[in-house]
């Protein structure tokens, strides 16, 4: 696992960026998961500047969505579709048919999520993953207690995700308590994943990420079986890591070592 550690959230979606851009730069026809939450918006309107800049296009991109709730139609607001159209898809040259988000108003869900896997492997699977982290350790909705090779299916979410997202629902609106989500395992047969954590509140998630066991509790500590997995933290999310320093030198090396390569 690669630890970068960034000074604020503004540089953590810059660092994000760059990735997303290098690896479409790189290769037009990338498949891309892409992640919903506040933390990935910043990287975003990162992406969506470079394409108005005109130095990106996402015209032959595909991209997987992590999940949606179970229950919401794709034009409800707080859908996860509709956010990506808000937050993306509606800014940039992306073609809509290339865009997937898990049906989360499938008449029949379990096929629906059969169907997600099969429509994942048909692309080539994934080049690229970005993830948010959740306070109790989730990636996608993958609570703790997910299996750490699980594939896309309906998960019931926790009474401390409910409350972290009930933030986006009106008092009185209908606010899902199961969603579809990718599994563990599909994340992990990601080529590359990266994953954006900001804010004291990700600090124990973090380290319980990177420094603890690996285990279901955290679902997020799967990513230590990842071969290219990137973790992109600011200050304050990496406040409670006990190798910080560790972490920044083996950054710096890094950096000497591609510089010497000459591929910084
Ligand atoms: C939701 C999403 C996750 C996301 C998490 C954190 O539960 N399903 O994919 O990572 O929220 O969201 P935020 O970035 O707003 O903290």
């Amino acid at each position: 696992m690669q630890v970068v550690i960034k000074a604020d959230a503004a540089a953590v979606a810059e660092y994000g960026a760059a990735i997303f851009i290098k690896q479409i730069t790189q290769q037009p026809k990338s498949v891309l998961g892409l992640a919903t939450g506040s933390t990935p918006v910043a990287l975003y309107q990162q992406l969506i500047s470079a394409y108005q800049a005109g130095k990106l296009s996402f015209s032959q991109v595909k991209t997987f969505n992590l999940d949606e709730y179970l229950g919401l139609a794709a034009e409800h607001p707080q859908s996860y579709r509709y956010f990506m159209q808000q937050q993306l898809f509606n800014h940039i040259d992306i073609n809509p048919d290339n865009t997937a988000v898990p049906a989360g108003s499938a008449t029949d869900p379990l096929t629906a999520c059969q169907d997600y896997e099969q429509h994942i492997l048909d692309a080539g699977g994934i080049d690229l993953q970005l993830l948010g982290l959740g306070r109790n350790g989730h990636i996608g909705f993958n609570e703790p207690s997910s299996g750490l090779r699980s594939r896309t299916r309906i998960k019931t979410l926790t009474k401390e995700t409910i409350a972290d997202n009930a933030r986006f629902f009106k008092a009185d609106e209908y606010q899902p308590h199961l969603s579809i989500t990718m599994g563990i395992g599909t994340i992990l047969d990601a080529r590359k994943v990266v994953l954006l954590a900001t804010g004291t509140s990700k600090a124990a998630a973090v380290k319980a990420m990177i420094e603890g066991p690996l285990s279901a509790s955290c679902p997020a500590s799967a990513l230590q079986l990842h071969q290219h997995a990137v973790v992109v933290l600011d200050e304050a999310a990496a406040s409670e890591l006990n190798d910080i320093e560790f972490y920044r030198h083996i950054e710096q090396e890094n950096q000497m070592l591609l510089q010497r390569l000459g591929r910084a």
